[in-house]
């Protein structure tokens, strides 16, 4: 396999932490770009990886950052905005993509892999409608193009199971908003399994792969089942949508914004797929009954940097 220099926005995340040494194992060489490399040294730890400072909304750090790089992966993707306009998720995805690809045209980079998401460009959510002008920016875009739209993904660190797992520790009842909105969870390993062949398989340019997971579960029964994974008996309470909308209004007043006004439209619709993009990439998905149970119970920790798949 070709090794490729390969650098990667929004690399230090969730997502990153288990795509980059994906792509370390394939030989790659990867520079990591992050607006404070000191909180993610872990990463720069991996021979073969770099983790740079790097104001990737700039336009001249970047194409510093591109020079002689065979490939760039684009990962920034925000949950909330400080305000609740729009323009921080427009920055963050409509801007900042925009950014990448004249940079990536001006250094000389061709290949772009875009992450984005499930639903992109449908429904009233700032989050949904700015990942859609974001791929049709890389779409209009000259580059040899690759977009990834997942589900909600899961694996060590996410933001779904461990999440719930850590406030089900803690909350005896939990109100729950569009506890009837519906995910696909498709497991970390396999998102980043995706990246990866898509890196050198050419057919995989100009197409839009959808990552799902193989269960469809609504977002209450989901609740539940990790409150089952964890051992505790939890009252979930379905909130109707005009409590649900209060809630996320609420929530965005808390510290960490955990739910607010843009994730409730987002909740509207169904973030499962039709398609499934990991077939056609010839990836088998993971089911979470595999992965999670060992998660929730702490079992993942040692393999941060690798995947499961390996393990089971
Ligand atoms: N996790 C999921 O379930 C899921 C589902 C569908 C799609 N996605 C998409 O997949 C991508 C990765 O997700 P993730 O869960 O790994 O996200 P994450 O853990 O929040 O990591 C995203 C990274 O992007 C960088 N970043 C965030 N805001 C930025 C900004 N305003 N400007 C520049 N860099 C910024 C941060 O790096 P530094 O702080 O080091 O700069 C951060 O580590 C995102 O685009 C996300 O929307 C995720």
């Amino acid at each position: 396999m070709k090794s490729l220099k390969i650098v990667v926005l929004g690399g230090t995340g969730f997502v990153g932490s288990h795509l980059v040494p994906r792509l370390q194992r394939d030989g790659h060489t990867l520079k990591v770009l992050s607006r404070n490399r000191d909180l993610h040294r872990e990463l720069g730890v991996l021979p073969g990886v770099s983790v740079d400072n790097a104001d990737v909304c700039d336009r001249a750090d970047l194409i510093r950052h591109l020079a002689g790089a065979d490939a760039a992966i684009n990962l920034v993707g925000i949950l909330n905005e400080r305000g609740s306009d729009g323009s921080g998720f427009r920055k963050a995805h409509v801007e900042l993509t925009e950014t990448v690809i004249a940079a990536c045209a001006a250094s000389g980079v061709s290949r772009l892999l875009q992450m984005s998401a499930l639903r992109a460009g449908e429904g009233d959510s700032h989050y949904l409608k700015t990942r859609g002008e974001a791929e049709a920016r890389v779409k209009a875009s000259a580059l040899a193009w690759t977009i990834f739209r997942p589900s909600v993904i899961f694996g060590f660190g996410d933001g779904l199971f461990c999440r719930f797992a850590k406030l089900l520790r803690i909350a005896p009842v939990l109100p729950l908003a569009r506890a009837g909105a519906k995910f696909a969870p498709v497991y970390v390993g396999d998102v980043a399994e995706a990246f990866a062949r898509a890196l050198v398989h050419k057919h995989t340019i100009g197409r839009v792969y959808e990552l799902a997971g193989p269960r469809v579960i609504a977002l209450g029964e989901l609740v539940h089942w990790t409150a089952q994974m964890i051992g505790k008996r939890r009252l979930i309470i379905p909130l109707p949508d005009t409590l649900g909308f209060v809630q996320a209004w609420l929530g965005e007043w808390l510290p960490g914004k955990p739910i607010s006004r843009d994730n409730f439209r987002s909740l509207k619709l169904d973030s499962v797929s039709d398609e499934d993009g990991l077939a056609a990439l010839g990836i088998v998905a993971t089911p979470m009954e595999l992965v999670v149970p060992a998660l929730l119970r702490g079992q993942g920790r040692q393999q941060r940097y690798d995947t499961f798949r390996a393990e089971y």
